[in-house]
């Protein structure tokens, strides 16, 4: 860690798109949902390495509207993996002080997916040392037409807090200063369209399995060399 590192940015909000864990199993001949579990201690590190850097936010793109045209026992297996981690997931946010939440659509997830959800968010409702959110049947675009929707039924009201309500986010958050993808794909697949306006994009070739703090602290770093310039010139 060099001290330019430890400047880092604060507070920061970092979004990462999980995306290669397929790719990762079926070069190893293993099933694509061998690579969905390998990701799981990815997640693990990341997080762990985001608290230690005071990472202020860290948004993980887990399940977007789109995965669900994916064949059922793929989509199966992912809510099993899920309704299975949150639980440990969030006794680690509890011991790590960290606060989690889930953004997206609810009416659509299994009943014990939705149940871990609620407990893992009422357990580490009070974590303060960053807070970690999943994306879980989450679409952009869906959650900017059902807020635009909003408030034309409204009549007016504030588009942000809005946009909050239609992906279920419980407290504002700030954009996304650094948007991270793994697989190698250069794409946003519906992601945080509105939060990622001025987000610095990193990809990597990496997939998701193969991502750690380390690979993080690559990719803080990368981000510490831009320029940000909001439409303005640097001075
Ligand atoms: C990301 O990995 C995880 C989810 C979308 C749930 P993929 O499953 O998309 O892996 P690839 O991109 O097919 O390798
Ligand atoms: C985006 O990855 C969704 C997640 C990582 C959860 P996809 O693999 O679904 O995206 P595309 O199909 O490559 O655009
Ligand atoms: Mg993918």
């Amino acid at each position: 860690m060099t001290r330019d590192q430890e400047s880092i940015e604060n507070p920061m909000h970092v979004a990462i798109i999980m995306d290669g864990n397929g790719r990762w199993a079926t070069e190893r001949g293993l099933p694509r949902t061998a690579g969905h579990h390998a990701g799981i201690r990815s997640l693990r590190e990341t997080v762990e390495t985001a608290v230690q850097r005071q990472i202020h936010t860290l948004t993980l793109y887990a399940f977007s509207s789109d995965n669900w045209q994916r064949p059922q026992s793929e989509v199966r297996a992912l809510m099993r993996i899920l309704a299975a981690q949150l639980p440990s997931q969030a006794a680690r946010c509890v011991r790590q002080n960290i606060r989690l939440s889930i953004i997206g659509r609810r009416d659509r997830l299994p009943d014990p997916v939705l149940q871990a959800v609620q407990r893992a968010e009422a357990r580490t409702i009070h974590g303060t040392a960053l807070h970690l959110r999943l994306a879980l049947d989450y679409s952009a675009r869906d959650s900017l037409t059902r807020a635009a929707q909003h408030i034309r039924n409204n009549g007016n009201g504030d588009f942000l807090q809005a946009l909050m309500r239609a992906y279920n986010a419980d407290s504002p958050v700030p954009d996304v200063d650094l948007l991270i993808r793994t697989g190698g794909e250069q794409r946003l697949s519906d992601f945080l369209l509105w939060e990622c306006a001025y987000a610095e994009l990193y990809f990597t070739p990496d997939y998701w399995p193969d991502f750690d703090g380390t690979k993080l602290d690559t990719a803080l770093y990368a981000f510490q060399k831009r320029q940000r310039r909001f439409g303005s010139v640097s001075v």
